[in-house]
């Protein structure tokens, strides 16, 4: 039996309402030849704005969808922030969370993530928690450091079960949208070892960082790599579920 794969797509900053639309409107006849694959998760994750025009079209085609970011108080003085029964209206299920952009864009610390992860998985919801290193972390040698210090923040105060229900998904910072890849080998080097340090050998874990068509067969077919987070490839259908059908050729 092959293995499953995930294929989310992190459209980031990208795709107004009217744009998610149109996406739709072409999405169903690039996936119709994929939708019955069981082996296959489909998911998206959009803007806010983009998340009900999001959240029809993939009702329809039955995949996954989800938002990239939430505060974990669910209502109160905090302009500019959007809650989790906010996005529960919405029947959002996933939320991406710690993405390298929030991290080192908007200052999002490990211990914040901690607390939008936990409030996550309260919800009933499911977290992707990204997690990763810069180059600079990898050319000094501290990656291991540096993602054991995010992967422990994140899971340290959680159960067993609760921390079984969380998607990992490895992003090295250098990596994402700069059309450099990680090497299947390094990719699996750091998914194999997140597993051992997770205490779980059965969580679902991802690799993001310019994965396309052209790539991603050797990257998913390493053994501890289930799927891809994918960003600048996800925003057209095509180049999108391109990734699988090369996986699968
Ligand atoms: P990329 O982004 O595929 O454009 O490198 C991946 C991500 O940041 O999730």
């Amino acid at each position: 039996m092959s293995k499953k794969i995930y294929l989310y797509g992190n459209w980031k900053m990208n795709n107004t309402y009217s744009e998610t639309e149109k996406f739709f409107a072409e999405f169903p006849a690039v996936y119709e030849p994929l939708k019955n694959d069981s082996n296959l998760e489909v998911g998206i994750f959009a803007p806010f704005t983009s998340l009900w025009p999001l959240s029809q079209g993939a009702k329809k085609c039955g995949i996954v969808f989800g938002a990239q970011n939430v505060y974990y108080e669910p209502k109160g003085a905090f302009t500019g922030e959007i809650s989790i029964p906010m996005l529960k209206e919405y029947d959002v299920t996933h939320i991406i969370l710690g993405h390298s952009e929030r991290r080192h864009i908007f200052g999002e610390s490990d211990e914040l993530i901690a607390k939008k992860v936990k409030a996550v998985l309260d919800a009933g919801m499911t977290p992707v928690f990204c997690y990763g290193e810069t180059l600079e972390e990898r050319e000094s040698g501290s990656t291991f450091t540096v993602m054991e210090r995010q992967l422990k923040s994140a899971i340290k105060d959680l159960l067993p079960e609760e921390i079984s229900k969380i998607i990992y998904a490895y992003e090295p910072v250098w990596a994402i949208g700069t059309g450099k890849t990680a090497t299947p080998d390094q990719a699996e080097e750091v998914c194999g070892w997140s597993r051992k340090l997770i205490g779980n050998e059965k969580v679902v874990i991802l690799y993001g960082g310019s994965v396309k068509g052209s790539n991603a067969k050797e990257l998913l077919n390493m053994k501890d790599i289930d799927g891809a987070l994918v960003g600048g490839a996800s925003l057209k259908p095509a180049s999108f579920l391109e990734i699988y059908t090369a996986f699968k050729n």
